[in-house]
């Protein structure tokens, strides 16, 4: 695991676009693993300015989000189909139909986990999975207990999650359960590359990259990827007890 620590919150969000960059660039069709969160929101502008301003060009990727909430359907504002195609898919040239998230109003949603799992697999795997992690040591979805050789699945939230997501539904209830991509369904990505700012992120960060490999820290399983790049800002890397990580601004 390679841990990167920016000086600021912008140098972060601009090393992870940049790393998203060049994987856009070095292959006529990327696969693409996406996450959402508030995290993300910088990096997706970043990105949609890299298209505008040095014609980065999106048009042979194809994109599988981590996770979608269960019951919602894509049109729903909350869903993370709306958050992805505002953010993201409608501001660049990638193709409406190479961009994919679990349908969370699908009548079956065993059979959907199943689908998106396979559709995974037809498209050759993830080449580069973005992932953010939550104050619950979640990756995607996957709350504490998940095996590292978790699949894609039906998942309830923990209560730290639903207290980190509920102000973003206002007035409206926000759904308890979602889909998941799994924790070896991640791993079994070419690369990954997680992103995590902030003071709220230092804590579990330090336990997901510095303690054990344990299901009650999902995200901790990264530690057994061969290509896993982590980059934080100072504060993301407050907590972190071991030797100076490398730094890159
Ligand atoms: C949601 C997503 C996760 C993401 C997390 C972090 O829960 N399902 O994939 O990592 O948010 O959220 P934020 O960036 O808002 O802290």
């Amino acid at each position: 695991m390679e841990v990167l620590i920016q000086s600021s919150t912008a140098a972060a969000v601009e090393l992870v676009a940049e790393i998203i960059a060049r994987e856009v660039q070095a292959n006529p069709r990327p696969v693409l693993g996406l996450a959402t969160g508030r995290t993300m929101e910088s990096v997706y502008a970043r990105l949609v300015e890299m298209h505008r301003a040095e014609r980065l060009d999106f048009s042979g990727c194809r994109t599988f989000n981590l996770d979608e909430y269960a019951g919602l359907p894509g049109a729903d504002q909350h869903s993370y189909r709306h958050y992805m195609n505002r953010l993201f898919f409608h501001q660049v040239n990638i193709e409406l139909r190479n961009t994919h998230l679990p349908h969370g109003d699908a009548p079956d949603l065993a059979a959907e986990c199943e689908r998106y799992e396979r559709l995974i697999q037809e498209a050759g795997g993830i080449d580069l999975q973005l992932l953010g992690i939550g104050q619950s040591g979640h990756i995607g979805f996957n709350e504490p207990p998940s095996e590292a050789n978790s699949r894609t699945r039906l998942v309830t939230l923990a209560p730290e999650t639903i207290r980190q997501n509920a102000p973003l539904f206002g007035a409206d209830k926000m759904p308890s359960q979602a889909i998941t991509l799994g924790v070896g369904t991640i791993l079994a990505s070419q690369k990954c590359l997680l992103l995590a700012t902030g003071e709220s992120k230092a804590g579990i960060v330090s336990r997901a990259i510095e303690g054990p490999v344990t299901t009650a820290v999902p995200a901790s399983a990264l530690q057994l990827h061969p290509h896993c790049t982590v980059v934080l800002d100072e504060a993301a890397a407050g907590a972190l007890t071991g030797a100076p990580r490398k730094r890159f601004d």
